[in-house]
Parts: C-alpha cells; sequence; structure tokens
C-alpha cells in the first residue's frame, strides 16, 4: 500500500477550504459561451489550445476543481472524466451539473494516482490543476500511463519567467528581478500559504514528457491582450504584456 504524499494531504485541505470561494469563478465559466484560458481569460479562439474534431473523444481533466473545462469539452461532443484531490471542489462541479444539466463522471482521487486503467482516454487536460498543484515526476507518467497512443497531453501552467520573478509572499505580482535560480526548480511553498505548488525548468519538462513516452508538439506562451483584466493577482498587465506569465504544453503520446 502507497502512503499518500504530504503535498496531496496539504493541498486537499487547502482546496477544500478554498472551494467556498471559488464557486461563482466556477458559475461563471460554466456559464461562458466560449472557452476562455488562464488568468486572463485570453479566448480559444485566439490560442487555439484544443485540438479539432473532438466528436466522441474521452477525455480526463486531471485536477478539475469545479469542472468547467470537461464541461466546455462535453459541449463540443467529449465523453469527460473530471478527477480531483478536494471533495469540496467536486462538490461545487456537482452543483453545477446539476444547474446545467450536464453530467458527466466526478472522481475524486489525486492525480499522482489516478484509478483508471492504462489506456483509458484520448485526452488529458489541465488548468492549473494537477499540472501545479502535483509532482510532475508522479502526475505526467500516470497521465501518459491513462492515454491511449496517440493521445494528447494538454496542460497550463505559470510560466518559468513567473516563478522566478514572484515574490515569496504569495499572491503578489511577479516583479522585474529574478530572485531565486532557475536551476533546482521544482517544489515550491510560498509564504502565506499552506499549500504545495510544483514548477520545473523547460530543458526539464521537455526530458520528462520524452520520458513518458510524449512527443513535444508545441509551448504556447500566452501574451493577454492590451485590455484584459486578471481573476488573479500574481502579475500587471504591463508585466504580461512583455514576458509570458503562463504556458500551455501540449504532447502527444507515441503511437
Ligand atoms: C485552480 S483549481 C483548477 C481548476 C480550474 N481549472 C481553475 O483554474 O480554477 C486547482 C484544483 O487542483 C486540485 N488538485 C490539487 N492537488 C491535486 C491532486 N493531487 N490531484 C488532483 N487534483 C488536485 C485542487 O483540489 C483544485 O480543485
Amino acid at each position: 500500500m502507497s502512503l499518500t504524499p504530504d503535498h496531496v494531504l496539504r493541498n486537499r485541505a487547502v482546496w477544500d477550504r478554498l472551494a467556498a470561494s471559488y464557486a461563482g469563478a466556477g458559475l461563471l465559466h460554466w456559464s461562458a459561451a466560449a472557452p476562455s484560458w488562464g488568468i486572463w481569460s485570453v479566448p480559444e479562439d485566439r490560442l487555439g489550445i484544443l485540438p479539432p474534431g473532438l466528436d466522441g473523444v474521452g477525455s480526463i481533466e486531471l485536477g478539475c476543481g469545479t469542472g468547467y473545462v470537461s464541461a466546455w469539452l462535453a459541449r463540443r461532443g467529449v465523453r469527460p472524466v473530471g478527477l480531483d484531490n478536494s471533495a469540496a471542489q467536486l462538490a461545487t462541479a456537482r452543483a453545477l451539473q446539476d444547474r446545467f444539466g450536464l453530467r458527466f463522471p466526478l472522481i475524486h482521487a489525486s492525480a499522482e494516482q489516478a484509478p483508471f486503467a492504462d489506456a483509458s482516454f484520448d485526452l488529458a487536460i489541465s488548468e492549473y490543476g494537477a499540472s501545479i498543484w502535483c509532482d510532475p515526476y508522479a502526475w505526467i507518467p500516470e497521465a501518459a500511463r491513462l492515454l491511449r497512443p496517440g493521445g494528447q497531453l494538454i496542460f497550463l501552467v505559470n510560466s518559468v519567467q513567473l516563478i522566478l520573478t514572484a515574490p515569496d509572499q504569495d499572491d503578489l505580482p511577479a516583479t522585474e528581478r529574478l530572485l531565486r535560480p532557475y536551476f533546482g526548480m521544482h517544489r515550491f511553498q510560498w509564504l502565506g500559504t499552506d499549500s504545495v505548488e510544483f514548477h520545473i525548468g523547460h530543458g526539464d519538462m521537455i526530458r520528462l514528457l520524452r520520458g513518458c513516452g510524449l512527443e513535444v508538439e508545441d509551448l504556447i506562451e500566452i501574451q493577454p491582450p492590451p485590455d484584459a483584466t486578471s481573476r488573479h493577482p500574481i502579475a500587471t498587465i504591463e508585466w504580461a504584456r512583455q514576458w509570458p506569465c503562463e504556458e500551455v504544453w501540449k504532447a502527444r503520446k507515441k503511437r
């Protein structure tokens, strides 16, 4: 029997506490006519994050929170499954499913140990879910295991530039100074929060993905439009117009 890692337990407690304050954002996202991504809500039309031809595709959202990404996918013909470490976040997702009359399975588990057989899905996706709250050396091999040959992994994370320039205190905007080393970046605990995040450098990410049998297809560095407003204080618009504060990785499991 494998023990649940301490970061999974800590993050579960934090997200169970935060869930109520995320319900409003969940409702807004479920209500949106079209997908938009990240803290700047950049429209899908502008970024092209989702693949075409999603009808009938089986997806798993790793760290689905309130489940809006899976809801957007379901409206495009996908058969989604949402997985999350927080029972409270999943309770919000379930309430939103009832409200919108759109149901798909919601699984309470850690994305580092997903209770599914190998090759169960065509698409694994994570927007600020497992992608930052799980250890990449645990969740990315697990996502690769869950994908069928030819399946795609898509995930959105804070950029490396943001992680290197963010103050130690949680939720303060990124600065114009490199505040910590790039080499060795992995586990992060920001001051003022009990949660644990993970961020690794680009070379390490490419080697990890390739080592799991995933070919990197794209790295989209998000630049918000000048009039964008943020749902999170981690970067000002002036900063995010100059440097990417979010990045989206796309990788495909070898056939
Ligand atoms: C910011 S929400 C992501 C959902 C949504 N896309 C968003 O941006 O609001 C982060 C979610 O990751 C989940 N999470 C954290 N650790 C996890 C783990 N080990 N396995 C699965 N989900 C996890 C949290 O419970 C939380 O619901």
